[in-house]
């Protein structure tokens, strides 16, 4: 098969890592691509969100396979592009079309999906432009933490978790009346602040069938001990210790069965990743969120688990014969740092030359980096993901740390306690 990877993150970085080892791959490329998938692929110089160049890619490489990445270009609909153009009628896609994406592209889709198939969620009440003094009086009736989100897609942002009403009710109108978050923050919910400790988990389906991949655990805050602002995600671990069979089986039970199902009952065909952010609240999973693609860092602590050719995985996903393959999963851990530029997620540098990747001993996967000439320059907020496997999570991370204070460059930054919190849990 001819497979393109659309994106440019280290989690694509690190499909395109797997998918390159499959006999079943003849080319891959992956578009726009970076300076580490650059060194597994062909890197096509075309934005994700340019529909007419990567069917034209398509046609140009003979791809047999699409596998989208992030999450934008599968809400603006580029299934739906292709499915439309009898040119494109024997492309295999993984991503929903625009239609499923909505699970991600709108909370408040999201929420009502979640509410009609009876999936444990925070309880939530959305509000539209015109509607702040309702917000406001909304907020009268719940107690604190306030959990104020932007319907549309924020880029991570779109999220105000406060203690203080007066703070709640300035995001509120910044939201609905000044267009904080620009078309996203039209319509806003305000959620039940759930309070427990989160988890990712991954399932790739066909419309049909499923199957659910490693769980992880992602870092989100910019600083060590989960302070500062968000982030894309600063590191990710995998397995998670709480997640054990118990608990997965009420995610299973309670969570993506009637999530798979329920697409079905709503006639939205779906064959892709969800990517279901989940709170354990006292032993029980309540959904915080669903992604239509896998997670970013935890796509480069999960892959690297799977015994399966992945390439085979994904044709299947996308020819509805996932029952007949198999998912082998290693025993191993993974931990994952992420290296970023000093700065982030405010502004940066860009361009800073970067030592020492050659002599890692580590997977270390690519995110905002390019090349220049023979040398690698950062290039992105995210740098690298620095991904070490082992049988036990002390020695894994610590082995993903000796990796990590070899690589170099003017002003790196990374956080010091991936891992930290799951080794105090056990
Ligand atoms: P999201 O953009 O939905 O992933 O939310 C960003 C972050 O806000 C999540 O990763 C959680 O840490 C937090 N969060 C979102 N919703 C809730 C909630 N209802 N209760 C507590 N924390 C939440
Ligand atoms: N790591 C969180 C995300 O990919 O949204």
């Amino acid at each position: 098969m001819n497979i393109l990877v659309l994106g440019s993150g280290g989690r694509e970085h690190t499909l395109a890592w797997k998918i390159a080892q499959s006999p079943l791959c003849n080319n891959l490329f992956v578009a726009p691509g970076n300076g580490g998938t650059d060194q597994v692929a062909t890197n096509l110089p075309i934005s994700v969100d340019d529909f007419q160049a990567v069917g034209n890619a398509i046609l140009e490489h003979n791809i047999d396979l699409l596998v989208v990445g992030p999450e934008a270009p599968l809400v603006a609909g580029v299934r739906d592009y292709l499915e439309a153009d009898e040119r494109y009628h024997n492309l295999k896609i993984v991503g929903p079309g625009s239609k499923g994406a909505q699970l991600e592209g709108s909370k408040d889709f999201s929420k009502a999906f979640m509410v009609k198939h009876d999936i444990p969620t925070g309880k939530a009440e959305t509000f539209r432009k015109g509607q702040l003094s309702e917000a406001i009086n909304y907020l009268d009736t719940i107690s604190p933490p306030f959990v104020l989100k932007a319907d549309g897609l924020a880029a991570g942002k779109g999220v105000i978790i406060t203690e203080d009403k007066g703070e709640a009710i300035k995001s509120l109108k910044e939201m609905l009346e000044n267009s904080m978050f620009g078309e996203a923050s039209e319509k806003v919910l305000i959620e039940e602040f759930l309070d427990g400790i989160e988890l990712s988990v991954f399932v790739l389906t066909d419309g049909t069938n499923y199957k659910i991949l490693p769980e992880a655990k992602d870092y989100k805050r910019i600083g060590d001990g989960d302070t500062g602002p968000n982030t894309g995600g600063m590191g990710a671990i995998s397995p998670v210790s709480f997640a054990d069979d118990s608990f997965m089986s009420k995610v299973e039970e309670r969570i993506i069965k009637p999530t798979v199902n329920g697409l079905r009952e709503d006639d939205i065909e779906f064959i892709g990743f969800i990517f279901i952010g989940l709170m354990n609240v006292n032993g029980d999973p309540y959904v915080i969120e669903y992604n239509v693609r896998m997670g970013d860092p935890e796509t480069q602590a999960v892959i690297p688990r799977l015994d399966t050719d992945l390439a085979a995985l994904l044709k299947a996903a996308a020819t509805g014969d996932l029952q007949n393959t198999d998912l082998a999963i290693r025993e191993d851990f993974a931990a994952t740092v992420v290296m970023v530029a000093g700065g982030y997620p405010a502004s940066y540098n860009k361009g800073d030359a970067i030592e020492g990747i050659s002599n890692a001993n580590s997977l270390v996967f690519h995110a905002g980096t390019k090349k220049d000439g023979p040398g690698l320059v950062t290039n992105g907020g995210r740098i690298l993901a620095v991904t070490a496997l082992g049988t036990d999570l002390a020695s894994t991370v610590e082995k993903a740390y000796d990796d990590v204070t070899n690589i170099r460059w003017d002003n790196v930054s990374y956080r010091r306690d991936i891992g930290k919190d799951l080794l105090e849990l056990q």
